[in-house]
């Protein structure tokens, strides 16, 4: 578990405050700071409503690398705030509720990664955006759900790849590239609930509709799922895209549901199916507007890392940015 900040309790006003009043306070303090609030599709509505910034692990992380703001508000888990910080180390990045985790983040460590580098030592190795700073740090490149196939198609022939944390996105990976990787047994505990039994399920039910699935999911490597039609693997970015720009009227949405509001907002005359009601991420949830205030009043919960580390997991982005494609 990461290291939390001293628990810091809001202040009492902010719950007798109707949302019109937090979020007009909000926007105050905003431009008073020079702060941006960047959210992650998975957050609740009326974060993404508040939001500069709406996006993927990567894209909130170029955002974050991009911004003029002194203030980073990541409304997010602690993974990502993380890597924003690492990204930007000259700005102050505030994370609402530090406690909210991630349980692939979370299923190695840097030491576990340190150990299994050194007992393979002609091995490269890939970890997945979604790994803390001290496990990046022990990174050759990163990569993300969207670059994940060229990221791993560029490394030499003649090395090892060691592949963390999701077994199920480096599963998805080998079947597309037909390169053996050596995975590590992590994954995500809201997609992990994603079967091929559901994925065929949902073809019969709803046969014109594309199904659109996140490679964390546990069929992301099942091999009838990679055949059948009209089933599309997609980063969340790349699901907001396609169903943009696809002439269907009816998708079938195969990852956290947070992604509806945003799909919904895009294309009000499109239908998008939840594949299942429990794909929901309870630490995205933590993130309120009433933390949001509270942070950007108080300039409480700051990602601050150590500056070897930082810069140490800061390469290893680097590399992955390098990679065309
Ligand atoms: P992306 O944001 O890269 O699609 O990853 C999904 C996810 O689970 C983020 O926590
Ligand atoms: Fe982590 Fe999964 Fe939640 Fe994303 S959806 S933050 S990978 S637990």
């Amino acid at each position: 578990m990461h290291n939390l900040p001293n628990l810091h309790l809001i202040n009492p006003t902010i719950y007798n405050m109707d949302n019109k009043e937090i979020i007009k306070r909000i926007e105050q303090l905003k431009r008073e700071k020079n702060a941006v609030i960047l959210a992650h599709y998975y957050t609740r509505p009326e974060i993404q409503d508040i939001a500069d910034y709406l996006g993927d692990s990567l894209g909130l992380s170029q955002e974050a690398g991009r911004t003029n703001a002194s203030i980073i508000v990541f409304c997010g888990v602690h993974f990502m705030a993380e890597t924003a910080a690492v990204i930007s180390p000259n700005k102050k990045v505030l994370i609402p509720d530090p406690t909210a985790g991630c349980s692939l983040a979370e299923s190695i460590t840097g030491y576990e990664l340190k150990k299994w580098k050194e007992a393979n030592s002609n091995g490269l190795v890939v970890s997945y955006v979604n790994t803390t700073a001290e496990t990046k740090a022990y990174t050759d490149v990163c990569c993300t759900s969207a670059n994940a196939l060229n990221v791993v198609s560029s490394l030499p022939k003649d090395k090892e790849i060691l592949f963390v944390p999701d077994a199920n996105l480096g599963g998805w990976i080998q079947k597309k590239t037909g390169r053996k990787l050596n995975l590590w047994n992590g994954n995500c505990c809201v997609h992990h609930k994603i079967s091929a039994d559901m994925i065929k399920q949902a073809a019969e039910k709803f046969p014109n509709a594309d199904i659109l699935i996140h490679p964390e999911a546990l069929c992301s490597w099942d091999d009838e799922v990679l055949s059948m039609q009209n089933v599309y693997m997609y980063s969340t970015a790349g699901m907001v895209k396609h169903a943009k720009n696809s002439n269907k009227k009816q998708f079938v949405i195969a990852t956290e549901l947070g992604t509806i509001y945003k799909l919904q907002q895009d294309s009000p005359e499109k239908e998008f199916i939840p594949l299942n009601d429990k794909l929901i991420c309870a630490q995205m949830k933590k993130i309120t507007l009433e933390k949001v205030l509270d942070v950007l009043e108080n300039e409480t919960n700051v990602v601050s890392l150590n500056a070897e580390l930082s810069q140490k997991a800061q390469k290893s982005i680097d590399a992955m940015l390098e990679i065309k494609g």
